[in-house]
């Protein structure tokens, strides 16, 4: 295998991939961040009347200043494989409109009961919890209508859109993000196992980065063993992502990471289980695998391989 790719290497002179600077790094995240930014606020749809507090929560969550993990994941990937934002950046945002209905609902009293969000009062605290849930769905449900209804680059052929909304609804439902979420819930109180933990970790969170991975894919039509590379790269960073939040809630504050912290007391966390200095050792490792299923892209993976750069070391 070493022999093999130091063949490659010689008949290949290509550039090693390499870290980017932090600089580059806070660059290409704020750029793309932006960019997505600019995007979301065409996407949430007209409402009049009694529905038109519903939008206007809708807009209050999704437009809140969150770091865009996910979009920027998806339009990773996808610009890896020469796709442009008219093509990427409608699907991108649907995941950050999937996203923003999970961080409604989890803030809600009847789940982990947070007044603060994205450095402001919840969606529910500001508009109440019936409003709150019906934006919450309103989101999730305009989310397939971008994938299904977006004008997009590239004359997208139907297949594809009918692709990504399974995907879609895969990773949100029992078996995805719901499923991470309720395994969550019931465990409040309990002492779980590492193992238990990690399938809460994948599922509540890692479904949806994994999701975000095979969007920019399946736009571009990748390749079946580079989609399969992509999903175990996003397998790995979505739990390391989850496990620097459990750090954060442990040791953040709430000015820094713009939401309540502490909230995870009463439940199993990597914390709990291995200690901050074992949570990051552990996160740090998993950063490290995410990034070695990169090798088969080069140098063209740098956007992702920054991205996991920026999430071992995050403090937000
Ligand atoms: C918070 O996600 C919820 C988790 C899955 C850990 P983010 O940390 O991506 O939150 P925002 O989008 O930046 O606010
Ligand atoms: C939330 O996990 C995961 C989802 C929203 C699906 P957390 O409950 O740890 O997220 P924060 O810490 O509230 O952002
Ligand atoms: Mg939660
Ligand atoms: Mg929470
Ligand atoms: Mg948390």
């Amino acid at each position: 295998m070493a022999a093999r790719r130091r063949a490659t290497e010689k008949a290949l002179p290509v550039a090693q991939p390499q870290v980017d600077s932090p600089e580059e790094i806070l660059g290409f995240l704020r750029e793309h961040r932006e960019a997505v930014d600019r995007h979301l606020p065409s996407l949430l749809p007209e409402a009049s009347g009694d529905a038109g507090v519903v939008r206007e929560a809708m807009a209050y969550a999704l437009l809140a200043p969150g770091k865009r993990m996910r979009p920027i994941l998806a339009l990773a990937v996808g610009s890896m494989f020469g796709g442009s934002p008219g093509r990427l950046l409608s699907p991108a945002c649907a995941l950050e409109m999937v996203h923003a209905a999970s961080l409604i609902l989890d803030d809600l009293p009847c789940m982990d009961g947070a007044s603060l969000r994205r450095g402001r009062p919840a969606t529910h605290i500001v508009y109440g919890e019936a409003t709150a849930i019906l934006a919450a769905v309103a989101l999730l449900n305009r989310a397939y209508g971008v994938i299904v209804s977006e004008p997009l680059d590239g004359a997208l052929k139907e297949k594809v859109r009918a692709s990504l909304a399974a995907r879609f609804s895969e990773a949100i439902g029992p078996g995805g993000v719901i499923g991470g979420q309720q395994a969550d819930l019931s465990a409040e109180g309990k002492t779980l196992t590492l193992r238990e933990l990690e399938f809460v970790h994948s599922h509540k969170t890692g479904s949806l980065f994994i999701a975000s991975a095979e969007v920019g894919a399946l736009l571009m039509s990748a390749p079946e063993p580079d989609r399969r590379a992509l999903e175990n790269y996003a397998k790995n960073l979505g739990l390391a992502f989850q496990i620097t939040d459990d750090i954060l809630d442990a040791q953040g504050t709430m000015e820094s990471t713009g939401k309540d912290v502490g909230r995870d007391d009463t439940r199993t966390t990597f914390v709990t289980l291995c200690g901050a200095g074992g949570a990051r050792q552990l996160a740090a490792e998993l950063v490290d695998a995410a990034v070695a299923h990169l090798d088969r892209f080069g140098r063209r993976s740098r956007l992702l391989r920054d991205l996991a750069f920026f999430i071992a070391r995050r403090d937000r």
